[in-house]
This record gives C-alpha cells, sequence and structure tokens, in this order.
C-alpha cells in the first residue's frame, strides 16, 4: 500500500489527539484512504516536554522549515494556534502546494480570507472541521450532508465555556466568578477566558459557519457580539422563574436569500426548548435548511480526543483526494464562490425581553422607567421585583412584549440616563418556543 507523508505543526492538546487516532486506528484510516498516512515531522517549541503522546524522536522538529520545504509532505496539519506565525506557515505550505488541516479559529477568522485565495490559487484545499464545535461534524454535514438542501439559519451553542459558566451559575446558584473559577478548575475554561466569555470565540466560529452554510464571508469582529460577563445570580433566577435557563447563542440566517444577519449574545431559552437541554461544557448546533426543516447536530465542543477526531476525519478526506487526484490534477475547490459581506443591522428585529433595571428602594422608580419605555413604544408583559432589603438596591426585573430592537435600545437609552439606574441595565432576548409537534 502506498503511503502519503505529513507534517503536524504543534502536539499540544489537540495534535497529540490527533497522534493518538492515527495510531490506534492506523489500520481502519489506511483502508479508508487506501493510503497510510505517515507522520513524518512534528513541529515543537519544546521537544523535551513531557506530552499525552510518545512522540518518536527522529520525528521531532524545532525548524518549521524543515516540514514546510519537505516536497515529501503532501498534508499540513495546523494544531498550534495562535495567529503568527501559524499564519505564515500556513501561506508557506500552500505556496508549496501542500493541502492543509487547521483547527485555529482565530487564525481563519482573522485570515481566512487571504489563506482561501492562495490556497485556490495552488489548487489546494483547507479544511477545518475542528475549528468549530470541536468533534460534532457540523461543517461536513452542511458541506455534504445537506449539499442537496437550503440553509436558512444557524442558531448554535458554540462555545463549551461560556455554556459551562452558565450551566454552573443555574446548577449551583454560583456567582459569575465562582463559576468562572469552577471552569478553570474542571479543565474547561483557560487561565485568561476573555476570548470565550466575551463572544469573541464564538463569533469566530459563527463566521467560519456562515462561510460554509451560505457562501458568505464576514468579518468576525463586524458581528454584534456580546459576552456573559455581566450575567448575575439574580437574571439566572428570574428567568428560572419565567421557565427559561441562560444560554449564550451564535445566531445567523439569510435574509431575502443574499444578506446575512448574525449576532452572538446571552439569551433566555425556554426550558422546553431543544437547546436549554444542552448542559456542562456541551456544543449544540441547531440548522434550518429549506427541505428537512430543523435539524439538531449535539456533542463535544473541545477536548483531546473529540477535537482529533474531527481534525483527523479532515485528513481522511484530503488524503482521499490525494490518492484519487494524484495524477490527474487539483482536488476541487471544496467552498464554491464565496460573497464577502457585511451583516445588516439587526434593528429591525423583533424580540420579546428580558429587563433587570437596578435601582435605589425609593418610590416613583418603577414610574421613571414604565415612561421610558412608553415613549419607545415598548409595552411592558410581566414585571417584578427582587426586593434586597429597604436599605439596598432592587432589581426591578421586567419582560417586554415583542418590539423591534431599535425602539427598545432607545428606551434603554433613556433607562440607563436616568439617575436612578444604578448599573446599565441587563437586557436579554426570550428565545421563542420551540414549536413541539414540529
Ligand atoms: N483544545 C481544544 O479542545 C481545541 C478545540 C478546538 C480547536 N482548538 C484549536 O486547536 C489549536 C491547538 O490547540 P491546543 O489546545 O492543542 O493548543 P496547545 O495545547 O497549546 O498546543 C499547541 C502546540 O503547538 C506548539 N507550538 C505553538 N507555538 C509554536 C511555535 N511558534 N513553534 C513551534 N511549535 C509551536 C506547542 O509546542 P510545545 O508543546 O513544544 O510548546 C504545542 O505542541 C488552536 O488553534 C485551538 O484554538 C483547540
Amino acid at each position: 500500500m502506498r503511503s502519503i507523508a505529513i507534517g503536524l505543526l504543534g502536539a499540544g492538546n489537540v495534535g497529540c489527539g490527533v497522534l493518538r487516532l492515527l495510531e490506534d486506528n492506523a489500520e481502519a484510516i489506511a483502508a479508508r484512504i487506501g493510503a497510510r498516512v505517515v507522520v513524518k515531522h512534528v513541529l515543537l517549541r519544546h521537544p523535551g516536554a513531557r506530552r499525552a503522546f510518545d512522540i518518536p524522536a527522529s520525528a521531532k522538529v524545532t525548524d518549521a522549515q524543515t516540514v514546510l520545504d519537505d516536497p515529501d509532505v503532501r498534508v499540513i496539519v495546523e494544531v498550534m494556534g495562535g495567529l503568527e506565525p501559524a499564519r505564515g506557515y500556513v501561506m508557506q505550505a500552500l505556496a508549496h502546494r501542500k493541502h492543509v488541516v487547521s483547527a485555529n479559529k482565530a487564525l481563519l477568522g482573522t485570515h481566512g480570507k487571504e489563506l482561501f485565495a492562495e490556497a485556490t490559487r495552488r489548487g489546494v484545499t483547507i479544511h477545518f472541521e475542528a475549528a468549530v464545535a470541536g468533534g460534532i461534524p457540523i461543517l461536513r454535514t452542511l458541506r455534504e450532508g445537506l449539499a442537496s438542501d437550503r440553509i436558512l439559519g444557524i442558531t448554535g451553542i458554540i462555545n463549551g465555556t461560556s455554556n459551562f459558566v452558565l450551566d454552573a451559575m443555574t446548577r449551583t446558584g454560583a456567582s459569575y466568578a465562582d463559576a468562572v473559577q469552577a471552569a478553570q478548575e474542571a479543565g474547561f475554561a483557560e487561565a485568561d477566558p476573555t476570548m470565550d466569555v466575551s463572544g469573541v470565540d464564538a463569533a469566530q466560529k459563527l463566521a467560519l459557519l456562515a462561510l460554509v452554510a451560505f457562501g458568505l464571508r464576514v468579518d468576525p469582529t463586524a458581528i454584534p457580539t456580546e459576552g456573559i460577563t455581566r450575567v448575575e445570580p439574580v437574571d439566572v433566577q428570574s428567568a428560572a422563574a419565567l421557565g427559561c435557563v441562560i444560554r449564550s447563542i451564535a445566531h445567523a440566517e439569510l435574509v431575502d436569500g443574499r444578506r446575512l444577519r448574525a449576532r452572538v449574545h446571552p439569551v433566555l431559552v425556554p426550558t422546553l426548548h431543544v437547546l436549554a437541554g444542552v448542559y456542562g461544557s456541551y456544543n449544540a448546533v441547531l440548522v434550518n435548511s429549506a427541505a428537512l426543516g430543523r435539524s439538531l447536530y449535539y456533542g463535544r465542543g473541545a477536548g483531546m480526543m473529540p477535537t482529533g477526531t474531527a481534525v483527523v476525519s479532515d485528513l481522511v478526506e484530503v488524503c482521499r483526494s490525494v490518492v484519487a487526484f494524484a495524477d490527474r490534477g487539483p482536488p476541487p475547490e471544496a467552498l464554491g464562490t464565496i460573497a464577502d459581506v457585511v451583516p445588516i443591522s439587526n434593528g429591525d428585529e423583533r424580540h420579546e425581553n428580558y429587563l433587570r433595571v437596578r435601582v435605589p428602594n425609593v418610590p416613583g422608580v418603577l414610574a421613571a422607567v414604565a415612561g421610558c419605555l412608553g415613549r419607545h413604544g415598548v409595552s411592558i408583559k410581566r414585571l417584578y421585583q427582587d426586593p434586597r432589603g429597604p436599605e439596598l438596591p432592587v432589581d426591578m426585573v421586567l419582560v417586554t412584549e415583542a418590539i423591534e430592537d431599535v425602539r427598545l435600545r432607545g428606551a434603554l437609552a433613556e433607562i440607563d440616563a436616568l439617575e436612578t439606574t444604578l448599573v446599565p441595565t441587563m437586557r436579554l432576548r426570550l428565545l421563542p418556543p420551540e414549536p413541539l409537534d414540529g
């Protein structure tokens, strides 16, 4: 049987999972490809460090050029993370007509345009299943499983850290800070969790989902993004009283068949909604497509072996095309025609909203807040107060009737300008309930 040489850039968490799977499933993988995968080089920063997979000394290298300039190497697997030098290495690999498999959403979100253009120019492909929702094969599902259908919208829980934190706050009543610490202790949050809890990581993944689902390329920094850092126990308790849990979702949809609406933010999810049942660090992606309707994809969004499976599945696909096209030229471009877009404004979107207004315990505050809402045409559907004691501030919790975003924002600006509003008002959209009978 012939063999295909690959080079691994990095062998940390994900890279060791890749090596483990390639070793444990070597025979099955070779049978699926029609060739053996040989890991010829593994680029490392600290070749002497102990790791989860015992890498043969002959494969370890510290000079990237050894991997990138080797004409035997047909596929580069980039699992080192970060923007530089990863971007430069991937560009060099593509320039040498090597296929690339990457797990790096930050790299593809930031430099995707340049990298995909280079891949197309060189007649090679970039696969990135592991960059979105870890082990869930969502990109392959969108690209192939639903190739016969038209994707209309995607709503996902695609940041496991945020979901772990919100779920821990719901289950244990913990504060945000304590829940983050629990996530760190359980290995589900980085020492600096900013990228995750700010929503930036989810926006990067959402941009990749939109690219594959709709053929629309959006700069992740242009996606309206709110993190979970302002969620307090009072919000979690109030959500429960309303029959909801708080989840951080990433949403993208096609408007008029060609415009993109996208946003990342925490939301109140009714407990009967399928996304309310996504616990801990799990991910889920709910896809709405024209013919199939709604379909749900659920699984581990991170971790050595789940993410490793996504990388190795990409590798199998790429190696199959290397075998199939070896003598007949390059494989076809996987993504089709791509249009660059800016997401449309979300101002006209109508939602019911949860508002938590923190005010002093004095007469007249409710009337002032209600006045602000009324002037912008926002009707109150439900209202209650969370009294903390006579001397302490009060959390006034309101649910609005469905209202255009732009009008709600006008009302919130007025509410937050009131002398009696003690902290910026917490606003969370309410996700409409799922029709249970489909
Ligand atoms: N961890 C997950 O669950 C997960 C899930 C989905 C996607 N991803 C993505 O997968 C990628 C890798 O994540 P990870 O968790 O595996 O990271 P990691 O554990 O920090 O591993 C990074 C590896 O790359 C090597 N490396 C980094 N910079 C290097 C440089 N300049 N030169 C040579 N080697 C370098 C490191 O070498 P040394 O070990 O010698 O220092 C290490 O082996 C990231 O893009 C991440 O976003 C991760």
